[in-house]
């Protein structure tokens, strides 16, 4: 193969997703974004800026937020993958999900799923516990709505429900 010729040969990876086990063969350079919305139908992970730059596309990789358009699902072998569709469900909400519905913290929605994966996973971390601690570690996620005063509200919430 002449050294300019990239190589499109499919590797095999086998994780699950949302608990279930998913065996690809997929393109070495497809993000996990890609794999997540064209592979496997799920579209609930948003692709924004597809540059790392804005947090519409948050998923967990075992249990920690990352931004898949950043990641190749090849390297992800044996990982526990968790996406917004994992997380509740119309009849049974997540109590995040559940807030930001409560609080408004959302407008048009496309930030949305990244916003409360990102939310869910940030109240394991090591985050400080006042309004702009939150905010900034949300940082990571943008809101083109302008709706960030109701998503800290909304995380704020249930971090006041885990407590009690
Ligand atoms: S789509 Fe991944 S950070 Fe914007
Ligand atoms: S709710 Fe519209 S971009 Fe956040």
């Amino acid at each position: 193969m002449a050294s300019h010729e990239f190589r499109t040969d499919r590797v095999e990876v086998a994780f699950t997703v949302n608990g279930k086990p998913v065996g690809l063969a997929v393109d070495p350079r497809a993000t996990l974004l890609d794999t997540l919305r064209d592979e496997l139908g799920l579209t609930g992970t948003k692709k924004g800026c597809d540059h790392g730059q804005c947090g519409a596309c948050t998923v967990h990789v075992n249990g920690r937020r990352v931004n898949s358009c950043l990641s190749f699902a090849a390297t992800h072998e044996g990982a526990a993958i968790d996406t917004i569709e994992g997380l509740g469900t119309p009849d049974n909400l997540h109590p995040m999900q559940r807030a930001f519905v409560e609080l408004d913290g959302y407008q048009c929605g496309y930030c949305t799923p990244g916003q409360i994966m990102s939310a869910v996973a940030l109240l394991a971390e090591p985050c400080g516990e006042s309004d702009a601690e939150v905010a900034e570690c949300m940082s990571g996620n943008v809101c083109r709505c302008g709706a960030y005063q109701n998503i800290v509200a909304a995380i704020q919430s249930v971090r006041k429900e885990n407590a009690t």
